[in-house]
């Protein structure tokens, strides 16, 4: 069953901004990473899952909504966070939580818990947050009414290392509870660790799509290495897995998937 559907979906800014033809699904229970530079069109598309934006061509469903027709009740249920949150300035942190929680009409609230998790005192007003601040308020806003899907873009900048491994770790948890998790994002590391399929968007297009273990799985090297005689080799086969004066080595990269994203997003850099 595809939770979210994206369908030939056209928005074209001109000067070959937008996005073209795109067609993705995530599926129940499945986290999928949206991976892009800055420019691919990742917010784009994001903008018209939430029904800010009507598509040109094709289409967006969620839960065979119309993420166009069917906006309002799909903005109620979703776990959001925006890329950048600048609206209700002049609210504190505070505040804004129980308009979101009034706006929802949620009873059973998750806020004290995520709070604390993340570190937060509300208090403030937004227009005084630092980045990180807002980002935080982002994400208590998106996780507190405990929804069953979840829309981030690029849910971790302006966070620290810290509070971007505690959001990761929240990740993984939602993940265990069978959430429906789409995350657009440019850091390879936090869909590696969270995804099960990883789509790569470059100049508005699908350049790829996989799942993580796919992805890395192509950049496994195996190696055939002699040596120079037996005795040297008995040693080393201690080790490995060696046979006669031969060993079959496999080197599995660190920066596997970022080698990945560079293969596809080299000649952007032209
Ligand atoms: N309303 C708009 N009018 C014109 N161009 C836009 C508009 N919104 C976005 N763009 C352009 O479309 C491209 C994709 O933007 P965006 O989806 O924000 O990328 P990403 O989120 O992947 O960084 C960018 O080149 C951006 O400048
Ligand atoms: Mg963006």
């Amino acid at each position: 069953m595809c939770e979210i559907k994206i369908e030939h979906l056209t928005r074209n800014y001109g000067g070959g901004k937008g996005v073209f033809n795109l067609s993705f699904d995530v599926k129940h229970g499945e986290v999928f990473g949206f991976l892009g530079p800055n420019g691919a069109g990742k917010t784009t598309t994001i903008r018209h899952l939430m029904g800010f934006i009507k598509a040109q061509e094709g289409s967006c469903t969620i839960n065979d909504l119309d993420c166009w027709k069917d906006s309002e009740k799909i903005q109620l249920k979703l776990g959001y966070i925006p890329g950048e949150i600048s609206y209700f300035d002049d609210m504190s942190g505070t505040e804004f939580l129980k308009f979101t929680a009034n706006y929802r009409k949620i009873h059973h609230n998750l806020q004290k818990d995520l709070l604390e998790r993340f570190e937060f005192d509300p208090k403030i007003k937004i227009k005084k947050m630092s980045k990180g601040m807002k980002q935080k308020l982002g994400i208590v806003a998106a996780f507190m009414h405990n929804p069953d899907i979840f829309i981030f873009d690029e849910p971790t900048s302006g966070l620290d290392p810290l509070m971007q491994n505690r959001f990761i770790d929240l990740v993984i948890e939602e993940k265990k509870n069978g959430k429906t998790i789409l995350m657009s994002s440019h850091i390879f590391e936090e869909v590696e660790k969270t995804c099960d399929r990883i789509g790569i968007i470059r100049q508005g297009k699908m350049a790829a799509i996989d799942s993580a273990a796919a992805l890395k799985e192509r950049h496994v090297r195996h190696y055939n290495v002699k040596l120079e005689n037996e005795t040297l080799a008995e040693s080393f086969a201690k080790d490995f897995n060696g046979i006669s004066n031969g060993l079959n080595v496999t080197v599995s990269a660190r920066q596997s998937l970022e080698e990945i994203f560079m293969n596809y997003y080299g000649d952007d850099r032209k």
